[in-house]
């Protein structure tokens, strides 16, 4: 069933879980994600970044496909297909596509413009009933070509910007998209404290989901944060399991090649991440 992510993550952040968003890139992608939110009970959101967009022809493609293929699998609990990392643009671009949320990320822009630019989207993607997610403080390392220099979030300023009557709020607390390296430092909690306390309880989102270790995962859902996106680890996996099954020479048996044999190992290997994100997150049974 597709809406768009406000009530979900207000029921996450009151029952202390989160939800998880779980990037998509092809049609296997969407469809092993959204058997095992379905078969879990789980609420789930679809993130699409715009790389991921014009790899797949173009957000109306995805949003066509996204809303046929929640109906054919007879998919009833709650779905999100919100954007990833939008520029202004792209979110226009979605909100003209259908999506049922978007991310504007204005974090690499002066807060003024920030400020600016989130206002205008705010009214846009309110008045279609889309939910919308806003960005102070970037992302560390590159995902589909935008890159975040990683600086942790001033609290003063996801304040200002939560205060301009977005959904969720994205800040960066040393967080980074991709594997993380040996020497990093972690999440910074002490950040995340104070962007909680002072944006009053607005459910707030971990990007960089891929090999956050569990215990930093709780700790970061008790101090807020009620959405974490996950893009790298099933792209990992998928790859992983690709390569066990061509190693094995298994395209070479009977028919093996057959891109719907192909394909299987790698979507039923985004199935078992998607569960595992699942569990620790605490959103099963939640739908
Ligand atoms: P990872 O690729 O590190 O899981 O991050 C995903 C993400 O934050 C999408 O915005």
């Amino acid at each position: 069933m597709l809406v768009n992510a406000r009530d979900m993550l207000v029921k996450a952040s009151k029952g202390h879980y989160a939800v998880a968003q779980i990037n998509i890139n092809n049609l296997e992608w969407t469809k092993a994600v959204l058997q095992t939110a379905q078969e879990l009970q789980s609420p789930v959101i679809l993130g699409v970044s715009e790389g991921a967009g014009k790899y797949m022809t173009g957000m109306a493609t995805v949003a066509a496909m996204v809303k046929a293929m929640d109906k054919s699998l007879g998919i009833t609990v709650p779905v999100a297909l919100h954007l990833d990392h939008g520029s202004y643009e792209g979110c226009l671009d979605c909100i003209e596509a259908g999506f049922t949320s978007i991310m504007f990320d204005g974090s690499h822009f002066s807060i003024e413009e920030n400020v600016q630019k989130t206002t205008e989207l705010v009214k846009k993607a309110h008045d279609l009933g889309m939910s919308i997610e806003a960005e102070v403080g970037s992302i560390g390392g590159e995902e589909d070509g935008v890159v975040g220099a990683g600086e942790v979030a001033d609290p003063a300023e996801c304040k200002r910007i939560a205060d301009l009557g977005i959904d969720f709020l994205a800040a960066g607390i040393g967080n980074i998209h991709g594997v993380y390296p040996d020497n990093w430092k972690g999440l910074d909690f002490d950040a995340l404290g104070k962007i909680n306390e002072i944006t009053g309880g607005m459910p707030l989102v971990l990007h960089g989901g891929t090999g956050i270790p569990e215990e930093m995962i709780k700790k970061a859902i008790s101090l807020g944060v009620s959405k974490i996106n996950v893009n790298t680890e099933c792209q990992l996996t998928f790859a992983a399991a690709t390569r066990k099954y061509i190693e094995a020479g298994k395209d070479l048996q009977g028919k093996g090649f057959d891109p719907r044999k192909l394909l299987a190992p790698g979507a039923e290997a985004i199935k078992a991440t998607t569960k595992e994100k699942f569990e620790v997150f605490g959103s099963i049974g939640k739908a």
